[in-house]
């Protein structure tokens, strides 16, 4: 299994541009690709680097497939927390990818349905590329510490590390819902490539954990280490080098 290929670029910006630069060519190469895009900060430079292209006819995502990430569990319609209307904001409406192309993750969590999802989603051939970001605590999607390297898509209960973390989106941290639904490790970790973006200091330290530490449940972003495609890890100097 290939280790991940890291790529440490100057600031933000240059991490947007590097990114588009992987999602662009993977793109053009098929456009029919399925494609997991991460909601949070970091990616949010990619995505308008991408709506930029794609105003300048550079850039064609009409094709893809896009399978939803993650999302608090359970919010009424309209909730201005939920991560599908992050994701709508962000990357669908710029990129004009119609609604009809995303496989949604059942808002309830519920069991079976996660378990259908998963099965649809193999059916459909997996995941061609997912983009994601990294929790401080070391997640990935929601897939919180202690998580599984063959943990299904399923309800999470956030931690408090995150509960925190996300507290800056939506005012404090009471305005955070407790639970989650998320992709599996299982399905991620299956993908055939894997871009994880990270930027500014605060991931400093989990981003050398999951490089370079234990791998285990603890740390689930340890678990690319074994993941079956590609890895290519981007970040910028302030997530990598010490001030
Ligand atoms: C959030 C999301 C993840 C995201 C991560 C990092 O809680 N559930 O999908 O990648 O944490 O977020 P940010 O990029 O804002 O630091």
């Amino acid at each position: 299994m290939p280790q991940p290929a890291v790529e440490v670029v100057d600031d933000a910006p240059a991490l947007a541009r590097a990114a588009a630069d992987v999602v662009a060519a993977f793109v053009a190469a098929d456009p029919d690709r399925t494609v997991v895009p991460a909601t949070g900060e970091t990616p949010l430079g990619l995505y308008a680097e991408l709506a930029e292209r794609h105003r300048a006819g550079r850039f064609d995502a009409s094709s893809l497939t896009i399978v939803q990430l993650d999302d608090y569990r359970g919010l009424g319609p309209g909730d201005r927390r939920s991560l599908y209307g992050w994701m709508d904001r962000a990357l669908l409406r710029p990129l004009a990818i119609a609604d009809d192309r995303v496989l949604r993750l059942p808002a309830d969590g519920d069991p079976d349905a996660c378990a259908a999802f998963d099965r649809e989603l193999e059916a459909r051939g997996g995941i061609d590329l997912a983009i994601l970001g990294v929790g401080e605590n070391g997640h990935l999607g929601f897939n919180e510490p202690p998580s599984a390297a063959g943990s299904p898509t399923r309800i999470v209960a956030l931690t408090r590390a995150t509960i925190a973390a996300n507290a800056r989106y939506w005012g404090s941290d009471t305005d955070v819902p407790t639970e989650a639904v998320t992709l599996g490790l299982r399905p991620l970790l299956a993908s055939r490539r894997i871009l994880l973006l990270a930027s500014g200091p605060r991931k400093r330290e989990i981003v050398h954990r999951a490089l370079d530490g234990p791998m285990g449940d603890d740390v689930p972003a340890s678990f690319l280490r074994r993941a079956e495609g590609e890895v290519t890890v981007i970040v910028d100097r302030a997530a990598w080098e010490p001030a």
